[in-house]
């Protein structure tokens, strides 16, 4: 690869269809994405799959416009390997075959996740956190232990994301439902402030070290069902699934001996849980980090700056390799670098 040229990440695990750029130096520089809508039911993979290949083109021009670049100022191309949606995974990793092999430029699968995890180590400059990763499908506690991303503490059954997009979905919100939740959330509590008091009694999310929210989300709907206000349900269950978060998260930074909090994944772009970070790490003496807000839901950034890390460490994908795993675990991927 020349010493000037760029790397492109595509990302298409799910919902977003996303390119992002890193330069040569692996500074991230913003995405260009589109987010399928619909406007019923959950996601279908099948259907996300047709939009991320009808906006790929489009979007592929927005990118390099974005940065006045031309195709032949790309060096390297990575994309999201896994986890995902089968479907979905297939048109990212064939777009990125196809740019790759049309540029004869360098193809690098890399995991999803673990790029969740490095653009907030990047963006927030730290060393060696414990991650918060909080997203629709995924909801893990990590640390790095000898040259792997650690799962401490994870959901047993659904994603924190995918819990509060379903609660929503009840409610007539379409996808994504976190941010509306939190918009509900605020105005009830601004409206209502000695609510912080008592709240509505939910079940607790937490199961040891892990996490399980199918419970919470089905007694959050009976509380609507008994007449609760959307307000007070929307606000009761930020409280019980966030405090549960923090709480494994505050006991893996007991248990590893670390200083630094890391949040990521989508639902990280939520003010409440940045905030009940900030307080669990103040106490402990240590420090709560979130990276912006474009930079914690899926982009193909995060995809571009962990495909120039691994490439920088002498990793490149094989076209019989770049197949794609819908199965990929955190703890799957060798960490090589520092
Ligand atoms: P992954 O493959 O990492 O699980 P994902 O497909 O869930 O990623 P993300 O973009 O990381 O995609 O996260 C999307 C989730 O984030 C959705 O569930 C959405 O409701 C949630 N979310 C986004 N903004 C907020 C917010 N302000 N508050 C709560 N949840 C939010
Ligand atoms: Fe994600």
């Amino acid at each position: 690869m020349a010493g000037d040229k760029w790397t492109l990440g595509i990302e298409s695990t799910a919902h977003t269809f996303s390119f992002g750029l890193v330069d040569s130096c692996g500074i991230p520089y913003p995405s260009k994405s589109d987010t399928v809508r619909p406007l019923e039911g959950g996601i279908h993979p099948r259907e996300a799959a047709d939009h991320h290949r009808d906006f790929s083109s489009d979007l592929f021009n927005d990118i390099l416009r974005s940065q006045n670049l031309t195709p032949e100022d790309i060096g390297a191309v990575a994309y999201s390997q896994g986890p995902g949606l089968g479907p979905c995974l297939r048109i990212g990793a064939s777009v990125a075959r196809t740019i790759s092999s049309a540029l004869e430029v360098p193809l690098i699968g890399v995991n999803h996740c673990v790029a969740h995890i490095e653009i907030g180590r990047q963006q927030c400059d730290c060393d060696d956190p414990v991650l918060l990763y909080v997203s629709g499908g995924n909801t893990q506690v990590i640390a790095k232990l000898q040259g792997k991303y650690r799962v401490l503490g994870e959901t047993l059954d659904i994603g924190i994301g995918n819990m509060l997009d379903k609660f929503a979905r009840l409610q007539g919100f379409p996808f994504p439902g976190g941010p509306v939740i939190e918009k509900l959330a605020l105005q009830y509590i601004e409206e209502n402030p000695d609510a912080s008091l008592k709240g509505l009694e939910l079940p607790y999310p937490v199961r040891g070290m892990d996490l399980a929210f199918s419970g919470i989300l089905t007694a959050a709907q009976r509380l609507i069902e008994k007449g609760h206000s959307l307000g007070s349900v929307c606000w009761s269950l930020q409280e019980h699934a966030f405090a549960a978060c923090v709480e494994v998260a505050e006991r893996a930074l007991a248990h590893s001996g670390k200083t630094e909090l890391l949040l990521g994944g989508g639902v990280a772009c939520n003010n409440r849980i940045r905030e009940m970070c900030t307080l669990m790490a103040k106490d402990r003496e240590s420090t709560s980090h979130a990276p912006p807000r474009m930079y914690c839901i899926d982009n193909g950034t995060m995809i571009a700056l962990l495909g120039h890390i691994e490439l920088h460490n002498g990793r490149v994908t094989s076209f019989s390799s770049s197949g794609i795993n819908q199965y990929l675990r955190t703890d799957d991927t060798l960490v090589s670098w520092s």
